[in-house]
């Protein structure tokens, strides 16, 4: 079997000190393969974004990496000295967030953008031609006219065409990672689908795996191969996108599906999750899901153990719950 191009192991981050510290990752492993795109889901505050941001070294002072690793190309990031990372980030590593505007500098020109992410690690490069390559990549990514566009500022662009721009900075040197937090959510739905078609694109052209975070579940169902359902700090269930939509194990991933709107059918109102995540900090014994279960909110076990993500059927799919639902019946 290929190793993993990414392997996130037994990471743990918190926040703050003494009475208040805030696990906001809470021993989760991911590993990434070589090409594939593995969607990361789960409710707000379930850790998505600080798990990514610890693995690309941009959490903020106030978040300390308890322990883990997370290793890329063998090598680990958590420990590597900030301009080792620097490198990677750019260059191995692509990254594109929820707001292009964050990402993108009101003074400089998208043009200069793009190329200065091709020059940083292509110092070699004369600027004609890192701004040759810009011009190439935001003409990939659907930016019209781009020789005459890229010479233009972020705010005569629309939320959209940022976008475009900082995917296309993103993939500028053929990374091998792209990680992708809550890429379409600032966007409207028609923008939404057309970033979705260019991250479709900027994957097959780089070959690059992907990281995709999202709240929405449909993007998730379109674009990855395998899933991670997030709650809490952790991972409760993981699997290919096939076992983990059509057959969920754990009781939130089904809670989670539950959720969905569903196009065929008869129109069904929604149903959230009863209850709330545990609110930062908040003190969990046995299960974290638990408060919010059918199957597990009176049972002993799962007010007292917390339970330990295994491997379910032997398919590599794994789910952190005392009680799963039996294959395909959708109940315990
Ligand atoms: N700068 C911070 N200071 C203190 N706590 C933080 C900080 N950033 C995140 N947290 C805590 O970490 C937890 C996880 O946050 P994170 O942003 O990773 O969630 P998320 O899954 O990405 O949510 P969302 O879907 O809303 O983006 C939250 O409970 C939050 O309280
Ligand atoms: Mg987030």
């Amino acid at each position: 079997m290929t190793e993993p191009l990414l392997s996130v192991r037994d990471l743990v981050v918190e926040f703050g000190t003494g009475r208040d510290v805030v696990r906001a990752v809470d021993g989760i492993d991911i590993a990434v393969y070589p090409g594939e795109t593995v969607g990361i889901v789960g409710e707000s505050g379930s850790g998505k974004t600080v798990a990514m941001l610890a693995v690309l070294g941009l959490l903020p002072r106030s978040a300390r990496i308890v322990r883990g690793e997370a290793l890329l190309d063998g090598k680990d990031l958590l420990t590597m000295r900030r301009r080792a990372l620097r490198r990677i980030r750019g260059s191995r590593v692509g990254m594109v967030f929820q707001d292009p505007l964050t990402s993108l500098h009101p003074s400089y020109r998208v043009l200069d953008q793009v190329a200065e992410a091709v020059r940083v690690h292509h110092p070699e490069l004369s600027a004609a031609k890192a701004n040759e390559r810009a011009i190439d990549v935001l003409d990939l990514v659907g930016v019209p006219e781009p020789r005459r566009r890229a010479r233009q500022y972020p705010h005569q662009w629309s939320g959209g065409m940022r976008q475009r721009a900082v995917i296309a900075a993103a993939i500028a040197n053929q990374p091998a990672l792209l990680i992708a937090d809550e890429p379409t959510t600032a966007l409207d739905v028609t923008v939404q689908a057309q970033i979705l078609d260019v991250l479709r694109d900027a994957r097959e052209l780089t070959r690059a795996a992907c990281v995709l975070i999202t709240h929405d579940l449909g993007v998730v169902a379109e674009l990855a191969e395998r899933v991670v359902v997030m709650y809490a700090g952790r991972v409760q269930e993981m699997g290919t996108a096939e076992q983990v939509f059509r057959d969920p194990r754990h009781p939130y991933t089904s809670g989670l599906l539950a959720t969905l709107p569903r196009l065929e059918g008869p129109v069904l109102p929604l149903t959230p999750i009863p209850g709330q995540p545990p609110g930062p900090g908040e003190r969990i014994s046995g299960c974290p899901c638990r408060p919010r279960c059918a199957v597990g909110r009176d049972r002993a076990e799962c007010a007292s153990i917390r339970p330990e993500p295994r491997t379910l059927d032997g398919t590599g799919r794994r789910v952190a719950c005392h009680c799963p639902h039996d294959a395909h019946s959708g109940t315990p």
